[in-house]
């Protein structure tokens, strides 16, 4: 047995941790059937060498008896700040054998707020714009909608000498913007849009970068650019900017601590000392684009050695000042102190955005004077475009979209956003253009300008996305099921832009509650999204009004509301998700108060129950098609399974009496649901899909009349020939509810209808990622309204869930957290030969997979991780078929039958065969 992925909150060797009590985690693995783990000790030391010496370390746990290595809580001495700690971990199997101890490390952060005013004072600065006010923009970039000047971002510097070389060096920064930093001509790490985006005004987060490499002995220089952003930039479909958000221009903050052999200690901090200059970018916004000027470029702007000539203004200072700006004379001057207090800040707790991948271009459709590049599915970034042997000055501009309307760019859609991206030429043999501090969502790009035809090999695109690790797979013997697991997974990729955003395209780009909520399960099988939602789920907390009411959306813009239901039910069935899929307790704790206020202020405006007051700006199911499920049921609905959840909460968190109080209230609920909206004969009010799997899902229908609201639900969708009229708050419930309730063949028969509406239909016509909408574009009708109408939304993906957990067959038992127990429901169906799902989870590989033969024989193919169970439902009508390598698999090594053709599993790797006659293909 083996441990491996060691973490530390959630995280790979994090540096910069603000937490007092860091989560150690490890996953396991191993050959052998019934490992698992009977022990563990941690060991923590300063030194990686220490670990090896017991009187040198730490801290020792002592050999404790777990089965479990999920988010131990660090038990040592106190945490120093900006301090590394080496940590290793030895296990014992079930046997008592120890296993070979695995290693690993995380660095705090500045740790306290006070820090940043310690010695050597960081103060916000930015441009002086009193005494110099920004050069105009340029005005030929093709603005069509923004009115609002943009103001080119700062380009800030900091020349230091050092006399001797430090051992060590971090650099803590953030700004009020976007930024990028740079040290010695080069750029600091890899992050996209940092800081990201937060609820500025309760926290903003600050990065860490291990920069001693990247100093010498001598002049050094500290540098930063940094635009607008989510801070000062233009955000959703909020016309007022600025000021109206966040602030009105960029700022950056930073401490840049050394430390020398002798242990002694210097910080270089943001301070009145720093110059701001001009520089190639005229201004760059994440919805309208950016634009730069490369003959603007200011050489060594950022490293040793650069002359300043900012005092003298003279011709013959001018010539030869490489500070130029449009051939005007400009240099770097002194800055602005812009605020003296540091503000809320906090260590950034999970992984930044980060360009992830390149994909070439498929084709260039070259015509006069422009070209349309393919990149063959839609994504979210930006364009990497080289630039050949073009004269000083030529301006090629790249505008975005993600579908093409009679071969011309369909860019209605995007509404106010421009998403143009303009590159001015220095007029080299080659230059690269990738604009920097702006994202775009595309699958076609269009560049003109370039005075030649345009080769696929010099046009790439830049995915960008907050850098979850990737840990699912889903695959079958469909393509076009493929096709749809693919569209969610990008679907996934292009949203998580430092929030869950509903699109990244359009004037929108903003964290709505119900579309994160609906898509959790299935984000959670695709990538580890621990740290990523426990970090969005404060955000949620923070919009919270005194009266207990969420907000539709985190961090709140544009629209300050009290949330509407399955909006503001985001914020119970978010922090929930996090413990069940990945055992976090401790957010669990953080927003219980949060979730059970909501469930209060919901009861307290509805004291009979039935949620119809308060209901925001109830949206309903939004989407829905050809169908209108009554807006009292779908919230009376959220309101018990809300209600359910802070129960089961409050159980978890040991505080039975509250949970009993809840339980109460949903069994309240509950009844005056049936007895509003249920008939005798299993109707559910409206009669709508959604009405029924709302009612069936979350338990609301009386014991005996559950087979024939089920029977409803299939009529209806019979009688459609098969199609769902589900909106996004329905349709994640469509396929798991069929199938609980013996209708996987429906199911199925959604699963591969190509007919308008349905997954297949979108795909049929070029889908590469989940629309918005189910008639984002009909044969019958062509593009929806361009005011809605997003190629690239997550939220009906959350079918993906089911491909998961009913198709492969991976998900776990009610009672489980974190995948302990497994429940394997294998599900063959549908014009499906073979299937198979893979997980790392938090405790280690899940898989499960199956295949089926002409003659009906089925083959299961399954591992659970050590420490964890299963119980696995072999598909077969003849449980007496079963069996392991020719043997009885009730018989084999780490199996238990149960009866029915139900085994409880062992850790280890299985393949069980089965007949079965119903199941020929
Ligand atoms: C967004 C949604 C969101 C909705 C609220 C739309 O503009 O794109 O996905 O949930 O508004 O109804």
């Amino acid at each position: 047995m083996t441990p491996y992925a060691l973490t530390t909150e959630q995280r790979t060797t994090p540096l910069g941790l603000d937490v007092a009590r860091p989560r150690l985690s490890w996953k396991l693995r191993s050959e052998e059937r019934g490992a698992a783990q009977s022990a563990y000790q941690i060991v923590a030391a300063a030194q990686a060498g220490d670990l090896d010496v017991p009187e040198r370390r730490l801290w020792d746990s002592g050999k404790v008896e777990s089965s479990s290595g999920l988010l131990i809580e660090w038990d040592g001495p106190e945490l120093a700040p900006s301090t590394r700690y080496h940590w290793r971990v030895l296990v014992w199997d079930q046997a008592g054998e120890p296993a070979t101890p695995a290693d690993s490390l995380f660095e705090t952060g500045l740790l306290r707020p006070e820090a940043w005013q310690a010695a050597g004072r960081a103060v916000w600065i930015g441009r002086d714009s009193v005494n110099h006010p920004p050069m105009d923009p340029p005005t030929d970039h093709d603005r069509t909608v923004a009115t609002h000047a943009l103001p080119p971002p700062l380009y800030l510097r900091r020349s230091f000498v050092l006399e001797r070389q430090p051992v060590r060096a971090r650099l803590y920064s953030t700004a009020h913007g976007i930024y990028q930093a740079r040290l010695n001509g080069s750029r600091v790490g890899d992050s996209e849009l940092a800081p990201g985006w937060t609820e500025y005004r309760h926290r903003l987060q600050y990065q860490t970068h291990d920069v001693t490499a990247s100093l010498q002995v001598g002049e050094n220089v500290l540098g930063a650019v940094v635009a607008d952003g989510w801070w000062a930039g233009y955000v959703g479909f909020d016309p007022r900017k600025p000021a109206a958000h966040y602030g009105d221009a960029p700022a950056f903050l930073a401490r840049l601590v050394l430390w020398f052999e002798d242990g002694s200690q210097r910080s270089v901090t943001t301070d009145g000392e720093w110059m701001e200059g001009p520089g190639p970018i005229q201004f760059s916004d994440m919805l309208m684009g950016e634009y730069v000027d490369a003959q603007a470029q200011v050489p060594g702007w950022d490293a040793p050695g650069f002359v300043d000539v900012t005092e003298d203004d003279s011709p013959e200072a001018s010539e030869g000042n490489p500070g130029g700006w449009g051939g005007r004379r400009s240099g770097f001057r002194a800055v602005a102190v812009v605020d003296e207090t540091p503000g809320p800040l906090v260590a950034e707790p999970d992984e930044p955005v980060r360009v992830t991948r390149t994909v070439g271009a498929v084709s260039v459709e070259n015509a006069t004077e422009k070209s349309i590049v393919d990149f063959g599915q839609n994504l979210v970034g930006r364009v990497r475009l080289t630039v050949r042997g073009v004269a000083a000055g030529t301006r090629i501009r790249l505008r975005h979209a993600e579908i093409l309307d009679q071969g011309e760019l369909y860019v209605a859609n995007l509404r106010r956003a421009e998403a143009i991206d303009t590159y001015v030429a220095r007029g080299e043999a080659e230059e690269v253009f990738e604009p920097q501090f702006t994202f775009h969502g595309f699958r076609f790009a269009e560049v003109t300008g370039l005075p030649y035809e345009l080769d696929a090999g010099d046009v790439q695109a830049q995915v960008l996305h907050s850098d979850t690790p990737w840990t699912g797979s889903f695959e079958c013997s469909d393509s076009t099921v493929n096709q749809l697991q693919s569209n969610i997974e990008w679907g996934q990729r292009g949203n998580w832009v430092s929030v869950p955003t509903d699109c990244p395209q359009r004037d929108e780009r903003l964290g709505w509650l119900a579309d994160a909520q609906i898509f959790a399960a299935t984000a959670s099988r695709n990538a580890d999204v621990s740290a990523f939602f426990a970090r969005w789920v404060l955000d949620v907390l923070d919009g919270q009004d005194d009266e207990g009411a969420f907000r539709d959306i985190a961090p709140v813009m544009s629209i300050n509301r009290q949330a509407a239901p399955v909006w503001g039910d985001g914020g119970v069935v978010i922090p929930w998700h996090l413990w069940r899929a990945y055992g976090d307790q401790r957010t669990l704790e953080r927003a219980f108060g949060g979730m059970r206020a909501w469930v209060d202020f919901i009861h307290r405006n509805n004291p009979d129950l039935l949620w119809r007051k308060r209901t925001g700006n109830s949206y309903g199911d939004w989407l829905q098609v050809d169908a209108w499920t009554p807006r009292a049921v779908l919230s009376t609905a959220w309101f018990a399974k809300s209600t359910e959840t802070v129960a089961e909460a409050a159980e978890v968190l040991g505080d039975p009496e509250t949970a009993q109080k809840y339980r109460q209230l949903h069994a309240g609920i509950r009844e005056a649901f049936i007895e509003a909206f249920v008939g005798p004969d299993g109707t559910v009010h409206g009669d709508t899909q959604t009405a029924y799997l709302l009612a069936l899902g979350f338990g609301l229908l009386p014991e005996h009349l559950v087979a024939a609201a089920a029977g409803h639900l299939v009529a209806d969708l019979k009688a459609r020939g098969n199609r769902l009229t589900t909106g996004f708050v329905g349709v994640n419930l469509l396929c798991p509810v069929l199938t609980e309730h013996g209708h996987a063949d429906v199911a199925y028969a959604l699963l591969h209808q190509d007919e308008y509406p349905s997954w297949g239909y979108s795909i049929r016509n070029g889908a590469t990622t989940i629309w918005e909408r189910w008639d984002g574009w009909t044969e019958h009708a062509g593009f929806q309204s361009a005011s809605m109408n997003s190629f690239n939304h997550y939220s009906l993906g959350s079918i993906g869930d089911w491909l998961f957990g009913r198709v492969a067959g991976i998900d776990q038992t009610p009672a489980s957290t974190a995948y302990s127990e497994l429940l394997l429901r294998p599900t063959p169906g549908g014009r499906l030969t073979w299937a198979k799902g893979s997980q790392e989870t938090a405790r280690g590989r899940v898989a499960c997979g199956w295949s089926l033969d002409q003659a009906g024989t089925v083959t299961v193919t399954a591992s659970v991780p050590p420490g964890s169970t299963a119980v696995l439902q072999m598909p077969t009508d003849d449980p007496s078929s079963v069996t392991e390598g020719g043997d009885p698999a009730a018989t084999r090594p780490g199996v238990e039958a149960l009866g029915n053709a139900h085994f409880r599993l062992a850790a280890g790797t299985y393949e069980f065969t089965a007949r079965s006659t119903a199941l020929r293909h």
